[in-house]
């Protein structure tokens, strides 16, 4: 059974994002009743917490299909044009990571989304024309981690705009229920709360360790996932009590140990860890930041009180065990 499957295909289905969901449900069956397409989608935050799932849940519930595509997998205008063209009518086109769409392809959206229309070129040079056609009815979803570096023409032209905060722990420790029964995983309650407090917050996360626990239990224990197996698994994992993982510990320590605490800034970080800059910014940084290990400001990254206190605590714990 791949990921795929883990996806819930309703509303229903989906846990967390209370809100966001209530408002979708209206907005949906709202373009139902008028027998339109909904209007365009922009959904914002951080990575894992079920964006292109909401898309492919969004499609479902409006009985459409969807195309699937990302910004970085357009490369020219043209390539837009052919899939704008190719959406048949009503239906979704998803474009993941957005906000990596170059300038010039994202001028192809503004009429498409706005009039329903496309301008091809034919030709080069003098005797080039301009064609203009006429797109069915559509719906744009996008997806990004950062709403801010969307230019402000295209963030207007979404009807719909919504963010996606950190699940709860007790959303998280349902999901991995729900998921390790579909998986036919015997789980404790406790582990499956064990599993949704290390998850970052994180449907991803929270699945990606499920699976791996399961392995673990399957090898070293008797298959079930109780709360003993799930605390030395996440352990053997290196996971610790906040769910920060080698590279989160690596940040914080390099703020704490090499910049005394900060302020330093983003670049600075990156070389000194070896992870690059964009991964740091987008996937690490936004949890540290919401859980208080680290705070940003105009002179750079600082590490918390917190942060120094649990790598403290971290460092103590390899020196009893002799490490
Ligand atoms: N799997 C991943 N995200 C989920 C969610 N929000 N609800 C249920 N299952 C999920």
């Amino acid at each position: 059974v791949h990921e795929e499957s883990l996806r819930p295909k309703t509303l229903e289905d989906y846990i967390g994002q209370q809100k966001v969901k209530e408002k979708i449900k209206i907005f949906i069956e709202a373009a139902k009743k008028r027998k339109e397409p909904l209007d365009h989608v922009l959904l914002y935050g951080p990575p894992g917490l079920g964006k292109t799932t909401l898309a492919n849940i969004i499609a479902n519930e409006m009985g459409v299909d969807i195309k699937v595509t990302s910004g970085p997998a357009i490369e020219r205008a043209g390539d837009l044009v052919a899939i704008l063209t190719n959406i048949g009518e009503n239906n979704i086109l998803f474009i993941d990571e957005i906000h990596r769409l170059n300038r010039t392809i994202e001028e192809v959206l503004y009429p498409a989304m706005e009039d329903k229309k496309v301008d091809i070129v034919i030709g080069k040079g003098p005797s080039a024309k301009t064609i203009r056609l006429t797109l069915p009815p559509f719906t744009l979803i996008g997806a990004t981690t950062r709403a801010g570096l969307l230019s402000s023409p295209l963030r207007d032209r979404f009807g719909i705009i919504e963010r996606l905060d950190y699940y709860t722990v007790e959303e998280l420790s349902q999901i991995v229920m729900r998921s390790a029964s579909i998986l036919k995983c015997d789980i404790e309650k406790e582990a499956c709360i064990e599993i949704a407090k290390r998850s970052r917050g994180t449907p991803r996360v929270a699945n990606r360790l499920l699976r791996r626990l399961r392995d673990y239990a399957m090898v070293k224990h008797t298959g079930s996932i109780t709360y003993e197996v799930a605390k030395s698994g996440l352990e053997m994992f290196e996971v610790d009590e906040y769910g920060l993982d080698l590279v989160d510990r690596n940040i914080l320590e390099a703020i704490v140990y090499k910049f005394g605490g900060g302020p330093v800034g983003l670049s600075t970080i990156a070389a000194a860890i070896g992870e690059d800059e964009g991964t740091i910014e987008d996937i690490y940084e936004p949890y540290l930041i919401q859980e208080g290990f680290l705070v940003k400001t105009a002179r750079g990254r600082v590490a918390t009180q917190k942060a120094i206190n649990h790598i403290a605590k971290i460092k103590f714990k390899l020196k009893e065990s002799g490490d």
